[in-house]
């Protein structure tokens, strides 16, 4: 009798991402990016990196997708700032906001957190430490940049969008980088 692998995603997994080459194979990959509210940071980093991918013709092999940590605007438009700093730039931001739980975790190859606080509640969400590997903070994909966590612009004036964009430009070109080379 010949040996055969259990399942193919047994024997190659990616070491950062844990997720195996027959299920890369078969279905998008998928990249959830997670912030407080969602309806800033990570509805604009779902626009950038949308429009990144479809520029890049692999909108069928990528799936984006954003949630908020907290439930306090869920069903909700991004904010009106964001819209227009995005807008300006040739990103139409028009997700709803959804808060973040484990099944999302679990349904997500790829988890990119904006701060710290994103990234502790993230976490605490997966209580047994399932997913950790694929639960990053985005600036870690950025490389023209300094800043290690996207700063809330809710509260402050409109440069705080501006410079949210710059940061969510440079770091989804880096994760566009990171899951090509996982796909290749
Ligand atoms: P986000 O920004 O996490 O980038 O969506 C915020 C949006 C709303 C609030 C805080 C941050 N808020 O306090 O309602």
């Amino acid at each position: 009798m010949p040996v055969i692998p259990r399942r193919q995603e047994e024997v190659f997994v990616c070491a950062q991402c844990r997720l195996g080459l027959a299920a890369l194979m078969s279905r998008p990959y998928r990249v959830l990016f997670v912030c407080l509210g969602n309806i800033c940071r990570s509805p604009a980093a779902e626009g950038v990196m949308r429009a990144l991918v479809e520029a890049e013709g692999m909108a069928e092999r990528i799936t984006v997708r954003s949630a908020g940590t907290a439930g306090w605007h869920t069903g909700k438009l991004p904010d009106q700032r964001m819209r227009n700093a995005a807008q300006n730039r040739g990103y139409n931001l028009c997700s709803r906001a959804r808060q973040v739980n484990e099944d999302e975790l679990s349904a997500n190859d790829l988890v990119l957190v904006m701060d710290q606080p994103n990234l502790r509640d993230v976490r605490s969400i997966d209580r047994e430490g399932r997913h950790t590997a694929k639960i990053h903070l985005f600036c870690d994909f950025c490389t023209d940049h300094e800043e290690k966590e996207v700063p809330d612009p809710y509260y402050g004036g409109e440069q705080g969008f501006e410079l949210v964009l710059d940061l969510l430009e440079d770091g989804c070109r880096g994760v566009l980088a990171h899951v090509r080379s996982t796909l290749a």
